[in-house]
């Protein structure tokens, strides 16, 4: 669903590369996180995956990105977004109309989805998201959770092959960010949708992603399983990521020789090993 060849990019008028030498290949209803530090380039990454870099956002790009078979230099952002739905770190920039309904209703009519399939759509959409009640709201009153839920739904009621979200739960309470990820998995599940989410609660990409992308210095430091990583605290710790409290938990018990398992990477399994080594 996605390559990057030795993606570089600077932004114009600016002297170092807020991407280098990237390489990923990301297969079809693959579900995968990415973290790191402010300025790291993840949503420079996000950004190239729907097109706004280079064709919005422009600059000095290198190497070649395809995206659902689409080269992303020739192809434009919305020809792109066909296959690619996004939501901005910064979501006000996104929004094309001023009301709730409007902005879901302005996304579905872009996409030549067919008239009588919109109510249901718009209505599932804002089901999805627990936001009926805002319908007829404008977009200037809402708060900044609410305005994630609206662009969460504009999206999710596309159905998209793939999912680009920067940080869609930076708003939200922790309630509501767990039922985002439940829905992305969902859309996964039951449509194969693939989903890169950049996202800075890493307990709950553990929960939800197969795969973590550690980003820093516009480099991937770190790409693997979330085991995998997980089993690198000391790496994830020197480049700025809080491990999640179960892993340290359990590096703790180690270094005592309390446990020797593989580090959890979720409740289930920390309480299993707490328990095995009380017993
Ligand atoms: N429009 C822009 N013009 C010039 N430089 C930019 C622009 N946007 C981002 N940058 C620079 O590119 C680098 C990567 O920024 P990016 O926003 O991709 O990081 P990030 O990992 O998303 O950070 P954050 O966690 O703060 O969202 C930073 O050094 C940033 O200052
Ligand atoms: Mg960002």
């Amino acid at each position: 669903m996605i390559r990057l060849d030795n993606i570089s990019f600077k932004y114009a008028g600016s002297e170092a590369f807020a991407l280098r030498d990237i390489n990923i290949s990301v297969g079809a209803g693959e579900f995968v996180g990415v973290i790191g530090p402010a300025g790291a380039g993840k949503s420079t990454l996000a950004q190239a995956l729907s097109g706004v870099v280079p064709h919005v956002r422009r600059g000095d790009f290198y190497g070649a990105a395809w995206v659902d078979g689409s080269d992303t230099v020739n192809t434009t952002p919305a020809e792109l977004a066909r296959s690619v739905g996004c939501v901005f770190q910064d979501v006000e920039s996104q929004f094309a109309t001023t009301m709730v309904e409007d902005e879901i209703l302005y996304a579905l009519e872009n996409f030549s989805v067919p008239r009588e399939d919109m109510p249901e759509r718009v209505n599932q959409a804002l089901l999805d998201m627990g936001i009926g009640d805002l319908r007829e709201r404008s977009l200037f009153s809402l708060s900044g959770g609410q305005k994630q839920k609206v662009a969460l739904a504009a999206v999710m009621a596309l159905a998209p092959k793939l999912l680009v979200l920067d940080e869609p739960t930076g708003e939200l309470d922790p309630k509501s960010s767990v039922q985002v990820l439940r829905l992305l998995q969902l859309m996964r599940e039951k449509r194969g949708t693939t989903i890169v989410i950049v996202e800075q609660k890493i307990m709950l990409l553990c929960e939800f992603a197969d795969r973590l992308i550690v980003m820093d210095k516009g480099r991937i430091a770190l790409d693997g399983s979330v085991r995998e990583l997980l089993n690198q605290p000391d790496q994830l710790l020197e480049l700025g990521v809080n491990c999640p409290r179960v892993t340290s938990l359990a590096a703790r018990m180690k270094a005592r020789g309390w446990t020797n398992r593989e580090p959890p990477i979720n409740i289930p399994e920390a309480e299993r090993m707490v328990r095995e080594a009380i017993s």
